[in-house]
Formats: C-alpha cells, sequence, structure tokens
C-alpha cells in the first residue's frame, strides 16, 4: 500500500514571525486601490435620495426638476427600478436581510433609500437627488426601547436560544448571602468604517463585474445572483482592499443592489457611494440593549445564580436580536444559570453584526455586575473571578478545548500593577488632583471555524501559488494567510505567490466572528500540506530517490525540500522530484476543517483580561482612560505584530464604546441627529490610552489544524467594563449607561 498521509512539516520562518503587513508600502503610498477608485470608461454616477421619515410612503417626488437638471441622465424610482428575479424581503440563506430595492414605495426607516439619481458627475448626481423633494404620507415612528410592545424573539443571534440556562435561578439568588440587580444600557451604534460602502457595477449582458468592498465573497455572490436571477459565477467581484469592515460589510446591503440596478437601467457602468450620513440606516448597526443582571454570592463570594436578561431591538420587518447573554454561558461556574431575552420592533434600519456582536454589549454588563458584586462581597474583583473560575463551560458542560484564562489574569495584573490597588474608591489622586481609578474586566470571543476551500500549485522550479478569495478589511488577514501559505509548504514566504481578493478565486469564506484567519487558513494549510503529500508519495514509490520507501510518515518538509525523518541528510528537493517524475506542477485544494468530534467534546473560545485605569476630573466630570493592560490568550500566534495590532484595535473600540460612541435618535422622527464623524464621537488619537496587549501562550490541539483562535474582537469585549469599574473606582458612583459621558457622571 503506498503511502500518501500527511508528511511532517517542519515550520520555518514563516508562523510566529511578526511580518510587517505586506500591502502596507501600497496602502501608505495610495498605490492600493479601493472599490470606489475604479473609474471604467464610459462611468456614470450615481446618488441615493433616502428617506427623511421613519414610516408610511413616499407621496410625490419631482422627478421633472431632477430630469431637468444639466447631466442627469436617469431616475430610478419604484416606477422604473427593473423588477427582480426573487422579492427582496425573501430570505432563503443564512446571514441574508431584507432589503429596500425601489420595488415599492414604502418607507420602513429613516435613510431608507428612496430613488436613485444617474448623472455625467457625481455633483450632478447629487443635485439631482437633491432636487426630488419628496413628500410623503407618514406614519408615527416607533423609537426607543420602550417605543413598542416587547416580545420574545423565536431566537437571537445566530439561531440561539432566547431562553437558556439550567438550576434554580430563583432558589439560588433567595439562596445567596449576598446579591445584586442592576441594570446597564447601552446605545445604539454605528460601524463608521472609514471607507463607506460604495460600489462599481458594469454589465456585459447577463454578465456582472463589481468593484465593492466585501467582507464574504461567496455569499455576495449568492445574494445578487438570487436578486438578478444570474448564475454566481456570472458575477467577478474584486474587493482586494477593504478600509475596515467591523460587521457592517458582512453581507450586500441594499445600496450596492440599486448600484447594480442603476447600471442596468442605464446600461453603463455606475458608480455609487455612499455619503457619510447615508451609512446611518440601510447597512445595518448595533442595537441598543437594556441588560438587567442579577447575581447572588455565599459569604465566601462563591455565586449561587446568575441571571441575566437583555431587551434589544431589531427593525419592524426583519430579525436581527443582539446576543448579549451568550458571555454568561461561558465565564463563572454557577449552580444557576438563566439567560433570556425580550425585544422591541423600532422604525430602523435592520441592526445586524457589530464588533464582537453580542459579547461586546454583553460583557460590559456582566463584568460591571461582577465588580458590583464583588464589591458588595468585599473581595477583590480579580479575587472574586478566581473564585468562580469556571473549569468548563457552564452552559454546556463541556471542557474547554483551551483556556489560560488564569495566566491572562496572573500576567496582565503583574504587568499592571493591580496588586497596589487599594480596595475603596476615591483613594487615588494625580499631581494634578484628578481622581484616578483602576479596574478590571474578562475578555472572552467564541473561537469559530467557516467553510473555506483554497488552492495551491507546485511548480518544477520549485515555486508555488496559493490562491483564495480572500478579503483584508485592515486586520492583516493577508500578511497572516501567506504566512501560514508559505508554512505549510515549507517554503520561504518569498517563493509563493499568494493570489486573493477576488471572487473567481477559491471560496474564502467569511472574514467575520473573528474567525477569518482560523477558517481561511485552515483552508490553505490543508491545501498545502496535499500537495506536499502528493509529492512525498512520488518520490517515496521511485527507487531513484533518497526517499524510497520510507513512506510519508518518514518523510519530513523543510524548506524546499524533503528528507528522511531519520536522516536528514538523506533527502532531495522538490524541483528534483518533480524534474525527474517529468512533472510541471502538483496542485491540491484544502477545505477548512474542524474535527467534527472535537467540536462536539470541546468548548472553544479566547480569553483575555483587560485591566484599566482611568483620571476622572472630579469637577468637570470629564474621564479619560490614561492606560489599558490587556492579556490574551488565543491559541497559536501566527504573526504578534499584526496579533497585538488587533489587541489594541479592540481595546480602543472599548475606549470608544465606553466613552463616546451613540446614536443620537430623534424622539419624534428616529432619525439620526449626528450622523457624521463630527458628532458621532469614535477615539481619536489623543483619547487613546497607552496600551500594551500581551500575548500569552496557549497550545490548543482541538480548536483547528493551525491551533488558531481569533483575534479581531476580543479586545472590545473586558475592556468596556474595565473602564466602567475603574470609573467607579475613582470616583465611587457607578455609571451603568453607555457612553460614560460626563453629564451622566455629574448628574449622578
Ligand atoms: Mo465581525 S461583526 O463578525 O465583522
Amino acid at each position: 500500500m503506498p503511502d500518501s498521509g500527511p508528511v511532517h512539516i517542519r515550520h520555518g520562518s514563516n508562523i510566529g514571525q511578526p511580518q510587517t503587513r505586506r500591502e502596507g508600502i501600497l496602502k501608505v503610498t495610495g498605490a492600493a486601490l479601493y472599490a470606489a477608485d475604479h473609474h471604467p470608461p464610459g462611468m456614470l454616477h450615481a446618488a441615493m435620495a433616502v428617506s427623511t421619515i421613519a414610516r408610511g410612503r413616499v407621496a410625490s417626488l419631482d422627478l421633472a426638476a431632477a430630469r431637468a437638471h444639466p447631466g442627469v441622465v436617469e431616475v430610478m424610482t419604484p416606477e422604473n427600478a427593473p423588477r427582480l428575479a426573487q422579492h427582496p424581503d425573501e430570505i432563503n440563506a443564512p446571514f441574508t436581510f431584507k432589503l429596500d430595492l425601489l420595488q415599492d414605495n414604502g418607507v420602513r426607516y429613516p435613510g431608507q433609500p428612496i430613488a436613485v439619481v444617474i448623472a455625467e458627475t457625481l455633483e450632478a448626481a447629487t443635485e439631482g437627488a437633491a432636487l426630488l423633494r419628496p413628500t410623503y404620507e407618514s406614519e408615527p415612528a416607533r423609537v426607543g426601547l420602550d417605543g413598542a410592545e416587547h416580545f420574545v424573539p423565536q431566537a437571537v443571534g445566530v439561531g440561539q436560544e432566547a431562553e437558556a440556562g439550567y438550576g434554580d435561578v430563583v432558589a439560588g439568588l433567595a439562596a445567596a448571602q449576598t446579591r445584586i440587580e442592576a441594570t446597564y444600557e447601552t446605545p445604539a451604534q454605528y460601524h463608521n468604517p472609514l471607507e463607506p460602502h460604495a460600489v462599481i457595477a458594469a454589465w456585459d449582458g447577463d454578465s456582472l463585474t463589481l468593484d465593492t468592498p466585501s467582507q464574504g465573497f461567496a455569499m455576495a455572490l449568492g445574494r445578487i445572483a438570487g436578486l438578478f436571477g444570474i448564475d454566481p459565477s456570472k458575477i467577478h467581484l474584486r474587493s482586494p482592499f477593504l478600509g475596515g469592515g467591523f460587521g457592517c460589510k458582512g453581507v450586500i446591503w441594499s445600496p450596492q443592489v440599486l448600484g447594480i440596478m442603476a447600471a442596468r437601467i442605464v446600461g453603463k457602468p455606475v458608480k455609487l457611494v455612499m455619503r457619510r450620513e447615508q451609512m446611518f440606516g440601510p447597512v445595518g448597526h448595533r442595537p441598543p440593549t437594556r441588560q438587567t443582571v442579577r447575581l447572588g454570592a455565599e459569604a465566601d463570594g462563591t455565586l449561587t445564580a446568575v441571571h441575566h436578561h437583555t431587551l434589544t431591538a431589531s427593525s419592524t420587518f426583519d430579525d436581527f436580536f443582539e446576543p448579549a447573554g451568550g458571555v454568561s454561558h461561558t465565564l463563572y461556574t454557577t449552580p444557576a444559570l438563566r439567560t433570556s431575552y425580550e425585544a422591541v420592533r423600532l422604525d430602523t434600519g435592520t441592526p445586524t453584526f457589530m464588533r464582537a456582536p453580542g459579547e461586546a454589549t454583553g460583557s460590559a454588563a456582566l463584568e460591571s455586575a461582577i465588580d458590583e458584586l464583588a464589591v458588595a462581597c468585599g473581595m477583590d474583583p480579580l479575587a472574586f473571578r478566581l473564585k468562580n473560575y469556571a473549569e468548563a463551560e457552564p452552559m454546556s458542560g463541556r471542557p474547554f478545548s483551551s483556556k489560560a484564562l488564569r495566566e491572562c489574569y496572573a500576567q496582565g495584573a503583574a504587568r499592571f500593577g493591580w496588586a497596589g490597588r487599594p480596595p475603596t474608591p476615591r483613594q487615588m489622586r494625580d499631581d494634578a488632583g484628578l481622581l484616578v481609578g483602576w479596574g478590571m474586566g474578562t475578555a472572552t470571543f467564541p473561537a469559530l471555524v467557516f467553510q473555506a476551500e483554497a488552492r495551491a500549485e507546485l511548480r518544477a522550479d520549485g515555486s508555488a501559488t496559493v490562491e483564495i478569495g480572500a478579503m483584508d478589511m485592515g486586520q492583516g488577514a493577508l500578511t497572516a494567510l501567506a504566512q501560514i501559505a508559505a508554512d505549510g509548504l515549507a517554503l520561504d514566504v518569498d517563493r509563493v505567490e499568494f493570489r486573493t481578493g477576488t471572487s473567481d478565486l477559491p471560496n474564502g469564506g467569511i472574514a467575520g466572528g473573528s474567525a477569518f484567519t482560523a477558517t481561511a487558513g485552515s483552508a490553505i494549510h490543508n491545501a498545502g500540506g496535499e500537495v506536499i503529500a502528493q509529492l512525498a508519495a512520488i518520490a517515496t514509490a521511485d527507487q531513484r530517490s533518497p526517499l524510497y520507501g520510507a513512506g510519508n510518515a518518514g518523510v519530513a518538509a523543510r524548506n524546499g525540500r524533503l528528507h528522511r525523518r531519520d536522516d536528514e541528510s538523506r533527502g532531495e528537493t522538490y524541483a528534483e522530484i518533480l524534474a525527474r517524475a517529468g512533472r510541471p506542477m502538483i496542485e491540491s485544494r484544502g477545505q477548512a476543517s474542524r474535527e467534527p468530534s472535537a467540536q462536539e467534546r470541546y468548548a472553544m473560545h479566547a480569553h483575555g483580561a483587560v485591566f484599566a485605569e482611568v483620571k476622572v476630573d472630579p469637577l468637570l466630570g470629564q474621564i479619560r482612560v490614561t492606560r489599558l493592560v490587556g492579556a490574551f490568550a488565543a491559541g497559536r500566534i501566527i504573526n504578534p505584530r499584526l496579533v497585538e495590532s488587533q489587541y489594541f484595535g479592540g481595546m480602543i473600540w472599548g475606549v470608544s464604546f465606553a466613552l463616546h460612541e451613540k446614536a443620537v435618535l430623534d424622539p419624534q422622527s428616529g432619525r439620526p441627529m449626528n450622523p457624521n464623524l463630527g458628532e458621532y464621537h469614535v477615539s481619536l488619537n489623543a483619547d487613546v490610552p497607552s496600551l500594551e496587549a500581551i500575548l500569552v501562550e496557549e497550545d490548543d490541539p482541538y480548536v483547528n489544524a493551525l491551533g488558531i483562535k481569533g483575534v479581531g474582537e476580543i479586545g472590545v469585549t473586558g475592556t468596556v467594563a474595565a473602564i466602567a469599574n475603574a470609573v467607579w473606582h475613582a470616583t465611587g458612583t457607578r455609571l451603568r449607561s453607555f457612553p460614560m459621558t460626563l453629564d451622566k457622571l455629574l448628574d449622578a
């Protein structure tokens, strides 16, 4: 029996190295072309007109005025918009949201597209859209978490139960020596990547070329193909660079499809770029939450019950329910646990996945509540957490595939200087008289793997090509994946051409859920491993090879050469093997994979601990974060420089969540009143504190072939509460409403 099994790969200079971004020079010199940078010949510009009411219908549009404007070519409204092969409210695939594509004149949220003006210039299209001056038949808007009737959703997140738990929470709380009940509010937030959604659509018969930023090519193709009644293979999507995603580019939203429809009716390529204020409506957001956490503990701090109730909001017409309770399923061991949800339907664009959906909001509440209970028990918050450390996942009872959270606590606390923290608040001041406070929070995020495929090709000269329809939102995935590609083939990274960024390459899966490097990386790793296995099978079966008879299990690959595992001197290069066999190349495909039995047996999560220092002006109430130390354990680290950067980014989101971000909705109209980056505050350079990220070692043999857990989103989890807990420690005031602005502190 010829042995064609895996060959031992001796890791070279690729995985684990702090390589700089491959596309860094392109980006800083402006040579990287983003979607809207393209200008195909004959291209026209499209501008959307969007609804200023929340609910009702468009009664009239001044089409004559718009059409008469110089340069305007066409105005697309429900009267002349192409009919679609599938109704945009039809949902027949996971991760699909209902769209607003001018199929009728109804309005179901503020900012909904109601017309598209197509013109020779951007200026003419924009002016044409302004000239439409819509009138409406308007109905009262349902705004805010108390704006409509509450109900229990059928499911939250991606199919999670809206009621879950075990044990008797009521009895557990009743039996507790100490208990707390606290309610935390988080506002609607909008993703706001620097690059707004944009599309350049060009039809050629039934074939469609698209430049549009996407976090998931195959899903985008499937959605668009369904709407236009064409085969996905007819669509060529290019998305080599994204100027940020944060979840809002995970699926195709209405504006991108409208750009494609516009190109169809004018018979020319069309560019549609969303204006910043248009980002606050039709492309998703993080919904508001009001979370009530009830906790009980025995005298020694042992938890007796955890109840985490979430009220959140979706749109009136579609379902996305922020799964904020999920963190309570994994973080602390407790004899009784319950998570529950209610929701309300509002006149808003449908919310969606945003920057650690569920875990960001949920950990803000749970980790604040844990701090409150620790204080009530008279215990140090870190000691309290260690007392209730989960050795197995509480909800499922499964052991963790790996969990180095203890080490995260220890290393983070040591680096931060946590041991010197006075237990009571208002004990520390700086030289300028500002109150200083220290707080901490636990970070956690699931370690997921989605489906993906990659192709690897090894050529006669010993060089290789690896192909995958992968995307880089700025997180550094392409660099990490190129390292994995080279490692999987046991080649130097310079010997591997790494091709990504377009939909004609093998399906790279979804850059989301912090699962992308694990997902695309597993596929790449497996494709390379299969190529090397084929190569070894050729050599070990050939009497002229020094590897003859060794069997694949007896062969190792290193730096473009196969050798006997028992004698490194006996071997030959890839090129020598292929030349003698007369093979111009070997190719293979690989799939992303996780051992199904491992999935059954283990709970898989990344963990971390975040320590925050804040300074608060006692007279003005101004809060600044001055220091953040995060220690995270996320399995194998492919590129420590880029992973540190991801942790920094997540912690900065945490500052932004804790102190800045909030969509202010007009209570009458439901319209966002601050739809711009001047008034929708995000953390800027001056707001970013001293940051430190500790990469805690963790070896996970189960999570996937490479032992990778995600690093993209975990940084925000834990950070929000760490800052809130530090504010309490500085001031003695508990702020339970985010963002924590100075008015709330002064009013408290
Ligand atoms: Mo992320 S919210 O899965 O892009």
